[in-house]
């Protein structure tokens, strides 16, 4: 086995908690960042074994920027034995919190990309979104990230904000592009349960007026030449995220930290996600996981197909397997919705991306 490529590292302290986020997040708690790089150390050397060259490396969060570079590069300098040559290594930043002198000592750590955490650069949707950074500390991030020298700058918007109207919208599209970044993830807003915005029962825009935002956003950013490579993610040429397409390529990865999940020869954990239990976990030399399941062949079928029509390649399907419902195939072709590849392979027609979940509905039991 040539061992598993992909590397996930969460780095979960935040200053604050934004109203629209349930991910695995510390706030505050910023004494204990070395206790906690320790212990992400003794995880990498735990589960270090299944690990073969690694082409991808994720600094995910959380708010990995809030580690500050010299953690950052602790970590970096014990994985960097371990790279493929031309590895990718990705960072999430959050603009408030990065100034150029930290963002060049990331680029001397080996980080080759950085994904910013802008959202808008609308003043009252960032208040609306509980964001930290300014409008204007986003756009210095971005200027700054340019010039520290990572080979791509990523910048990550949402639609579908309450209180967001088409002005809005179209007004952050002239700015996104304004700033030249190699890649934008542009995502819809959810309401994920646990999260303020969920708790204080806000409604989100209704299904058209999202449908039409959608279709404005892949408008805009195709218009400036980015290339719509996955459902909320675009590049300019050679920027793809190669880490993100791995995952959505259903590949085994190995995810570290507090509340990361691994996928690894058909078996599937999850860490603890909680700080203090996952920092004793390792300090006892023990595993922290929370769960550990083997993948059953339904599910990692229905997977590849979920993830894999994301994508604006064809999905093979020698490699995915049927959908649940093989039938619908022949009548999604005519509707216009699938296009491609006979017997063999499949993809969601340009209109079938923008109804991606209606598509996916016929297709599968669930979805
Ligand atoms: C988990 S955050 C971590 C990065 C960083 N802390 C930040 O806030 O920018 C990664 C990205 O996930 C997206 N995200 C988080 N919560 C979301 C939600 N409820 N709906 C849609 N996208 C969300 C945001 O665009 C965010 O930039
Ligand atoms: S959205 Fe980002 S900054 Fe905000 S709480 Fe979640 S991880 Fe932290």
């Amino acid at each position: 086995m040539s061992g598993v490529r992909h590397l996930y590292l969460h780095l979960p302290f935040c200053s604050s908690r934004c109203g629209y986020c349930a991910f695995v997040v510390e706030v505050g708690g910023l004494d204990r960042r070395d206790d906690y790089a320790d212990a992400l150390l003794s995880e990498l050397h735990l589960e270090g074994d299944v690990l073969g060259r690694l082409d991808t490396v994720y600094l995910g969060g959380g708010t990995p920027t809030l580690m500050r570079p010299r953690r950052l590069r602790r970590l970096l300098d014990a994985i960097r034995p371990r790279l493929a040559p031309g590895a990718e290594v990705t960072a999430e930043a959050n603009p408030e919190t990065v100034d150029g002198r930290q963002l060049e000592a990331l680029v001397e750590a080996g980080v080759t990309r950085i994904s910013l955490g802008v959202q808008s650069l609308q003043p009252h949707l960032l208040s609306a979104l509980d964001r930290a950074a300014t409008p204007d500390q986003a756009r210095a991030a971005v200027a700054c990230a340019r010039a520290a020298g990572f080979a791509s700058v990523s910048v990550d918007l949402l639609f579908g904000v309450p209180g967001q109207d088409p002005d809005d919208l179209h007004r952050d599209l002239e700015e996104v592009v304004g700033l030249r970044p190699d890649h934008v993830s542009w995502y819809e807003l959810e309401l994920k349960a646990g999260s303020a915005l969920a708790r204080c029962g806000v409604a989100l825009p209704d299904e058209d007026a999202a449908a039409d935002a959608y279709r404005t956003v892949v408008v805009g950013l195709e218009g400036a030449g980015y290339h719509w490579y996955e459902t909320a993610n675009f590049a300019r040429r050679g920027h793809q995220c190669r880490h993100s397409l791995a995952y959505w390529g259903a590949a085994d990865y190995l995810g570290l930290g507090v509340g990361a999940v691994s996928t690894v020869a058909g078996r599937r954990w999850r860490n603890a996600a909680d700080l203090h239990a996952y920092v004793a976990a390792l300090a006892d030399g023990r595993a922290p996981r929370r769960s550990e399941e083997a993948l059953d062949p339904d599910t990692a079928r229905r997977e590849r197909w979920m993830l894999g029509l994301r994508l604006d390649r064809p999905l093979a399907l020698g490699w995915a397997g049927p959908p649940d419902h093989p039938e619908a195939l022949p009548r999604l072709r005519e509707l216009g919705l699938m296009e491609g590849g006979g017997a063999h392979e499949v993809r969601l027609s340009r209109e079938g991306r923008f109804l991606q979940n209606a598509v996916l509905g016929e297709l599968m039991e669930y979805a």
